[in-house]
């Protein structure tokens, strides 16, 4: 089989796809929150690779990608089939740390932030809660595969066609309240918003975690500035630019500044 060759890649639910590639090194090193740049056809129009976090790997060199169509480049990837290949640049960026001993994990996701914390739950000693919201029930994924990892699982949308009514923060504030006392571990993935609420409560109650600030990429490997967001620092303005693809993009909560 070739590198970066696509051994299935099938429809999720609409406009939410799951593509397999055959990349064992990548497979070997990938650490969750992590992710691979894509070029997503070698020698195609779509010159500019595209970051998608890995949602899974697996002993025989695959690495899985969850990733929703949203635009070219991703409408493109939907029409590959097995036996066509793409450039996978990686795996790239900060990963998450594993909770403290004694902590429970909180997952925070929002859209397809639960791709990206998947492999996180599945190789966490200890199962956490997993919260998942979206917009809408169509943007709901992969809630099924964080309860079969053990995960106490509670959803949120904004227009309430699936779950609890409302955004994923406030789930979020209602698992601190019942764990009021407790150790928590909070770690998220979603839209800047949505990572900048969450930021805000983590800090109100002084809770640990690390966010993954996704943010426009094109070199994915610090060489460019192209993805530069603000992170607290020690400056006289109290932060500095850090590249979301090279320092991040798993940064830890100290690091957040808040007005992004
Ligand atoms: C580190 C990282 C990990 C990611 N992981 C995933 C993943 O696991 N699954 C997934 O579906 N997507 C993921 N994304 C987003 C994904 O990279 C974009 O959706 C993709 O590049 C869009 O390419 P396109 O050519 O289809 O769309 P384009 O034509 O490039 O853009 C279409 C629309 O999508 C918006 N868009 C592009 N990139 C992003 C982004 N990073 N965040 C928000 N909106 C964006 C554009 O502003 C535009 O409105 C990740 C992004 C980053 C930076
Ligand atoms: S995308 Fe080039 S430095 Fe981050």
């Amino acid at each position: 089989m070739r590198i970066g060759e696509i051994t299935a890649n099938s429809l999720l639910k609409p406009d939410y796809y799951r593509v397999k590639f055959y990349a064992p090194e990548i497979a070997a090193k990938a650490k969750p929150g992590q992710f691979v740049h894509v070029r997503i056809e070698e020698g195609s129009s779509h010159i500019l690779r595209r970051p998608f976090s890995i949602h899974d790997t697996a002993p025989d060199g695959s690495v899985t990608v969850v990733y929703k169509v949203v635009g070219s480049g991703t409408r493109r990837l939907a029409e590959l089939r097995p036996g066509d290949v793409c450039d996978l640049l990686g795996p790239l960026g900060t990963s998450y740390t594993p909770p403290p001993a004694g902590a429970v994990p909180v997952m925070v996701a929002g859209g397809y932030g639960s791709a990206a914390m998947y492999m996180l739950t599945r190789r966490m000693p200890v199962t956490g809660i997993a919260l998942i919201g979206a917009r809408s029930e169509a943007d709901v994924i992969l809630e099924d595969r964080y309860r079969a990892a053990g995960c106490r699982v509670i959803v949120a949308t904004n227009d309430g066609s699936m779950g609890e009514k409302g955004f994923v923060t406030a789930l979020a504030e209602q698992v601190i309240r019942e764990h009021a006392g407790e150790k928590l571990f909070f770690y998220g993935c979603g839209p800047h918003p949505m990572l900048m609420a969450l930021a805000k409560i983590m800090k109100d109650h002084a809770l640990p975690g690390e966010l993954s600030l996704d943010h426009l990429m094109c070199c994915g490997v610090g060489a460019c500035f192209g993805c530069v967001v603000k992170v607290a620092a020690d400056t006289p303005e109290g932060w500095t630019y850090a590249r979301a693809c090279k320092d991040g993009p798993v940064f830890d909560i100290s690091r957040i500044w808040l007005e992004n």
